[in-house]
């Protein structure tokens, strides 16, 4: 198959912001207890949290985590995770059935997040919580006060305030599932109330408002336009989440969820917008996907697991090539979504539904979604510019068009490149790509990179990485073979 990429330097679609690259931590399975930190294990560091896992963790170059849920968070007591670890309560976890000893809670995680070289992105408790708690965990975070929640943290041996800009109301409250689910109205009103005194102990924070947990919740859209009726003028941000799978076995159908991504954002900003014009507002709401990954094998194991373990094995999806390329997908609708989009995690990091896993006092790898998402972090920066392909497509179970080409492009100017990242969805036949880029000097392809395995089921263990990428040789400076199912990044100078 021939296809054509068509780039023109003015047609620009935004500056992405590295924090679309997060990622997420949840109190959860085995992503804090025997997978962030395990003190017993021979690469703990002083903290107990394992060096193996921080050095993978920094070849992402993330700018952001979120934490510490997820669904945990609705019914999580931040104080019972601060202080002395031996006085700290173990208690239930409701929302995955589990046993949480709080040996790690924000004066843990804090250092965690400065050793992986991160910002903390927030959640507060607006499940049984609410504003008066909200309003303590700020102050014992961020301020420089003599008051009781700001003297209590240097008391438990943090003289400097965390700076925690990046704050969640709440997570998921749509969804019945959630501790405490709320209507809109309900969230709307208790938001508002809980972001404006965030706001009054720290104004110089930023602050998400809940949006739908998934495209098809059948509140979507109203739940949208009655939150921001309510919060329009306190928040920064709208969260989206979702999740796609591929139970059905059609490869075709689930690599098309790309486009499904583009349409949930440009309909979510849409619903932003109708409420900034109803308001005559002259601010605008960005949004911030705060939870986005492939996940369907390991979906609510919670129910039929023995209740009140202690760091189960739980959502421990094992990626395989296909999952890779519609992360790579989108993580391009992220890019090419960038003009809305400015926070964005992939969910979760280690062990829960995660790019790294681990073994509980063995080893840490990376699963083959790893791949995509740390080119993504690495080389996706600077403006993403409107990529017109032309190819050979297929029609996606709704009917709609989708060329086998999912692409992004980014321009970045400090370092003269021009970095295109491809998906080829075709099951059966090799692209080549020719490249027409206008309003540069001559562009010049400098490298090659592809993920691809003849079986798209394949995945990576402890014992082998099967799906790894590889620098394709050079043969041409402005062409490019893109295999049948395979992701790619390619570099050009200019
Ligand atoms: O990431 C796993 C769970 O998915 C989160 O706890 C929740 O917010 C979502 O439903």
């Amino acid at each position: 198959m021939k296809a054509k990429l068509f780039i023109n330097r003015n047609e620009e679609i935004g500056k992405i912001d590295r924090r679309i690259y997060g990622s997420f931590i949840e109190h959860l399975g085995r992503a804090v207890y025997n997978g962030i930190y395990e003190p017993n294990h021979p690469l703990a560091d002083d903290m107990g949290f394992r060096g193996d896992v921080l050095s993978l963790i920094n070849e992402l170059n993330l700018p952001i985590v979120r934490y510490p849920g997820g669904n945990f968070v609705s019914g999580y007591n931040w104080e019972d995770g601060i202080g002395d670890k031996s006085k700290r309560p173990t208690k239930l976890d409701l929302a995955w059935l589990t046993t949480e000893t709080n040996q790690v809670g924000i004066d843990e995680f804090q250092e965690w997040a400065r050793r992986a070289g991160t910002d903390i992105m927030m959640a507060v408790n607006l499940g049984t919580r609410g504003p008066d708690e909200a309003r303590s965990l700020i102050e014992y975070c961020n301020s420089e006060t003599n008051s009781y929640y700001a003297s209590l943290r240097r008391k438990n041996g943090f003289e400097k305030p965390f700076g925690v800009k990046l704050w969640c109301l709440g997570n998921e409250m749509d969804g019945d599932w959630q501790i405490c689910h709320k209507t809109a109205e309900e969230y709307g009103r208790i938001a508002t109330e809980t972001a404006k005194v965030l706001k009054w102990v720290d104004p110089s924070i930023e602050l998400v408002a809940c949006g739908s947990s998934d495209p098809n919740m059948p509140t979507y859209g109203d739940w949208e336009k009655t939150v921001l009726e309510h919060t329009y003028d306190y928040v920064d941000y709208l969260s989206l989440h979702c999740y796609y799978g591929n139970k059905a076995k059609n490869t075709p159908d689930f690599l098309a969820r790309a486009e499904d991504m583009d349409r949930f954002i440009k309909n979510t900003a849409s619903l932003c917008d109708e409420i900034k014009a109803e308001k005559n507002s002259n601010k605008t709401i960005n949004l911030s996907f705060d939870e986005y990954n492939v996940w369907y094998r390991t979906k609510d194991e919670e129910k039929q697991m023995e209740r009140w373990q202690i760091a189960p094995h739980l959502l421990e999806e094992k990626f395989n090539l296909e999952d890779a390329l519609l992360v790579g997908c989108m993580l391009m609708s992220l890019q090419n979504n960038c003009d809305r989009v400015k926070i964005a995690c992939l969910a979760q990091l280690v062990n829960v539904i995660a790019p790294i896993m681990t073994e509980n006092n063995g080893s840490a790898w990376r699963q083959t979604i790893f791949y995509p998402y740390m080119y993504a972090s690495l080389f996706g920066n600077g403006t993403t510019l409107k990529t017109q392909v032309e190819c050979d497509g297929y029609k996606s179970k709704e009917g709609w068009d989708i060329p086998y080409l999912y692409t992004s492009t980014i321009n970045n100017a400090e370092k003269r490149e021009l970095i295109v990242f491809a998906v080829n969805r075709s099951l059966t036949e090799n692209a080549v790509l020719y490249t027409n880029f206008e309003g540069f000097d001559e562009c010049r392809l400098v490298e090659h990179i592809q993920l691809y395995h003849e079986d798209l089921e394949t995945t990576n263990d402890k014992n082998e990485e099967r799906v790894f990428p590889v620098s394709r040789k050079i043969e041409s400076s402005s062409s490019a073979v893109l295999k049948k199912h395979s992701w790619n990044m390619l570099i050009f100078n200019y």
